[in-house]
Order: structure tokens, then C-alpha cells, then sequence
């Protein structure tokens, strides 16, 4: 059981001392001539500086030495990061990908060369677009960190805990929790076993809750559930440690001479946070039919065209189902937006077997999509008592409003897309009674 602290809220306006330097925090100004403890004072912003109130985002962190102490960056070879949307040509098709590989006994692969790009659209230059990686890592990451200049990751660990290091202070993050990492946040991850899971990365816009419209002030993911570390500093000399910067869809490696997780106190409401699925309070129908889908929206990161999302993060949690003279698996379906899917733990209900934790699936933009045959012919048929739906699964979507191209990894180089997953449709058949 981790003993992390944490501070709880969304989007507030936080404070943090490292308990071993009180009142480093200066009093009533963020910059003044000599901060306490003799930091450096070094602002982080997360939106324009004009940007409105409502929006605005930024950090002051007082550390003992300021980011900009580091050598010129150079590229880091080896990783399959990629934002060349080109590199493949367009498949409409409906994929699945089995179980992604963990990094083999002997191979030594940390979270950053153990990144691989499987989709995307848009570009972090022009500030529009997502990118879906997997991560796979059997070791640490070693005076090393990565921070990502693009956008957001919103990572979602499959199997192993992952200890994350940032400059605002630690935290644990395990299957069935999320964290969010923002642009620009300095994090390092330790790991005690072969670990994998899957990120969303977003340029341009950060992550919000979704609006709540009739269902009032309270559901869905509430804001007291995110947690954000507490202020935690090293002071530690390193004769080589590597910053790793993703850049323009690239990595790129520089050296220091120190930790960067020299952040003694820090203010603001430009954070890394993280949340526990369990604490997802899920609404739904009570009397007949389906809700869509967004009723289970943990976290949106929305376009400029008014509710349509870059990026939401969906889930699809343990919760009754009630619903009276209705086909209760999910609908077949024809979308303007894609749908990639991954399964944290046991089994999707509308494909049960087929769908393994640590793999993915992906329906683009218009592919017909729904239950395969098995749950299409026991759901028309099964009588409609109360029931538990997916207790012991964790199934997600990353849903856009994008066109995603699947890139070279995610087609050919993983060697886990799955040729026959357009047979779990095969067998549906007519049951048309025809006219009276
Ligand atoms: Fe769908």
C-alpha cells in the first residue's frame, strides 16, 4: 500500500511545501529578489498567458536550480514515436490487435525507449490533433526523464504499478487508475515488474471534465477524486542525467549535471493528477434503451467545434444494467467519430474471448461496428432480470473526432493486428420474418 500523499481537486488552485523547508513558498509575490531557502523562482505555463480566466493555466515552482541548466539536445534514436500519418496506406477495415508484447527477458527497455506510436491525425505544430501509443517496459527509468513539448499524455496503465517522479512530487498510478501527465511536466517511471499500457497524447487543448448538462453538479467523475502529488525534492548531483524532450513528433536526449526533481515548493493550477476508475460514478438508463456511450466520459479534450472532442476518454465500468424490452449489449453502429478501444482487465461484453487485455481495438470513422454473433443471439434471447454488467472488467475508448492513421508499428511492425477479427460478424443472420 503506497503512503503518497496527495491533493485532491480538479483544475484548483494548489499550494505545496516539502515538509523539510517550511515556508519556502515566498509570501504574497511569485518572484521576488531572493526567494527563501535561496531557490530559484521558474513559471510553467500551460496556456496563453492571456488566455481567459476559466481557461488559464500555469505553475510557479521554486527549485534549486532552474530547467534551462542543461546541455544541447540531440536526437534519441530507436524509438517507434511517430507523427507520420503517411507512412501507411488508409485501411477502413475493422482491426483488432492482440495482447501488445512486453519487452522480453534480457532485453532492457524503459518507458521511454519502450514508447511505440499505433495511431493519430493532426500535429502538434499547428496545436491540433491525438496520438495513441503503447508503452511496454521491464526496467526503470534511470537518471532519466522525459517531458513531452507536443501536448498531454493520459496514460492508462494495463499490468504493473507505475511510480512516477515529477517535479511537482510522486505518485503511484496502478491498472484500473489513470494519471495525466501535462505539457511540458518533467516525470520519470519506476517499475517493479514487465509493465504496459496505453497513452493518449493531445496537442493543443488540455483535458477537462465534461459538462453535466441535466444530470446536475454531481456524477461521473468527480473533481475531489483526481489526486495531484505533493512537493517533494532531491538534491542530487548526477554526473550524467538525460532529459528526454518529444519535440515536433520526435525525441530528443540532453544532458545535466543534476536532477531535475529539485522542486522544493510550488502554486498553481497547472498540474499532474491522477484518478482511480473505481471512483466513476456511472449513470445510465432506468427505464428502457440505451444512453450514447459519452454517459461513461471520464475526461474530454474538446475541438473548437462546439461539443466535439479531439479526444474523450471513455470507460466502460462495472454497473447494473435494468433496462426493460431493450437489446442491452452496446448497439451496431455507424460513427462519425473513431473509436479506439483497449481492455485493462477481463472481458468486454459485447465480444467476449476475442478482446484480450493489453490489446486494442480500432473502428474508424464511419467502419461498421457492434456485438459479434455470440452476444447478438444470447442478448435477443435472455430474459431481462436486473444484472451485473462487466464486474471484474475494465474496458476503454479513446473516441475523435479525427480520422486516425494507423502507422507502421501499429500495422506491420508489432505483428498483433488480427486478420480474422471481420469473422466474429460473419455468422449474423437473417431473422427477418417478412411481410404479413
Ligand atoms: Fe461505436
Amino acid at each position: 500500500m503506497s503512503t503518497l500523499k496527495y491533493l485532491s481537486g480538479f483544475g484548483s488552485e494548489f499550494s505545496s511545501e516539502d515538509p523539510r523547508c517550511p515556508n519556502s513558498l515566498p509570501k504574497g509575490q511569485n518572484s521576488p529578489q531572493k526567494c527563501p531557502y535561496g531557490l530559484y523562482a521558474e513559471q510553467l505555463s500551460g496556456s496563453a498567458f492571456t488566455a481567459p480566466r476559466c481557461e488559464n493555466r500555469r505553475s510557479w515552482l521554486y527549485r534549486i536550480r532552474p530547467s534551462v541548466g542543461h546541455k544541447p539536445f540531440s536526437p534519441f534514436p530507436g524509438v517507434n514515436v511517430t507523427h507520420n500519418w503517411t507512412e501507411t496506406e488508409p485501411d477502413p477495415n475493422q482491426m483488432r490487435w492482440n495482447p501488445f508484447d512486453l519487452p522480453k527477458p534480457g532485453e532492457n527497455v524503459d518507458f521511454v525507449s519502450g514508447l511505440n506510436t499505433v495511431a493519430g491525425a493532426g500535429d502538434p505544430k499547428t496545436k491540433q490533433g491525438l496520438a495513441i501509443h503503447i508503452y511496454s517496459a521491464n526496467k526503470s527509468m534511470k537518471d532519466r526523464c522525459l517531458y513531452n513539448s507536443d501536448g498531454d499524455f493520459l496514460i492508462v496503465p494495463q499490468t504493473g504499478i507505475l511510480k512516477i517522479t515529477t517535479e511537482f512530487g510522486k505518485m503511484q498510478v496502478a491498472p484500473n487508475e489513470i494519471c495525466v501527465i501535462q505539457q511540458g511536466m518533467r516525470f520519470s517511471v519506476e517499475i517493479e515488474e514487465p509493465s504496459r499500457g496505453y497513452i493518449l497524447e493531445v496537442f493543443g487543448q488540455h483535458f477537462t471534465l465534461p459538462d453535466l448538462g441535466p444530470i446536475g453538479a454531481n456524477g461521473l467523475a468527480n473533481p475531489r477524486d483526481f489526486l495531484t502529488p505533493v512537493a517533494c525534492y532531491e538534491d542530487r548531483n548526477v554526473a550524467k542525467y538525460e532529459v528526454v524532450a518529444k519535440y515536433q513528433g520526435k525525441l530528443f536526449v540532453c544532458e545535466q549535471d543534476h536532477s531535475p526533481f529539485d522542486v522544493v515548493a510550488w502554486h498553481g493550477n497547472y498540474v499532474p493528477y491522477k484518478y482511480d476508475l473505481a471512483r466513476f460514478n456511472v449513470i445510465n438508463s432506468v427505464s428502457f434503451d440505451h444512453c450514447d456511450p459519452s454517459i461513461f466520459t471520464v475526461l474530454t479534450c474538446q475541438s473548437e467545434k462546439k461539443g466535439t472532442a479531439i479526444a474523450d476518454f471513455v470507460i466502460f465500468p462495472p454497473r447494473w444494467s435494468v433496462q426493460e424490452h431493450t437489446f442491452r449489449p452496446p448497439y451496431y453502429h455507424r460513427n462519425c467519430m473513431s473509436e479506439f478501444m483497449g481492455l485493462i482487465f477481463g472481458e468486454y461484453e459485447a465480444k467476449r474471448g476475442s478482446f484480450r487485455p493489453g490489446g486494442a481495438t480500432l473502428h474508424s470513422i464511419m467502419t461498421p461496428h457492434g456485438p459479434d454473433f455470440n452476444c447478438f443471439e444470447a442478448a435477443s434471447v435472455e430474459v431481462l432480470k436486473p444484472a451485473r454488467v462487466a464486474d471484474g472488467t475494465q474496458a476503454f475508448m479513446f473516441e475523435s473526432c479525427l480520422g486516425l492513421a494507423v502507422t507502421k508499428w501499429g500495422a506491420k511492425t508489432c505483428q498483433k493486428l488480427d486478420p480474422e477479427y471481420y469473422q466474429c460478424w460473419q455468422g449474423l443472420k437473417s431473422h427477418f420474418t417478412g411481410p404479413k
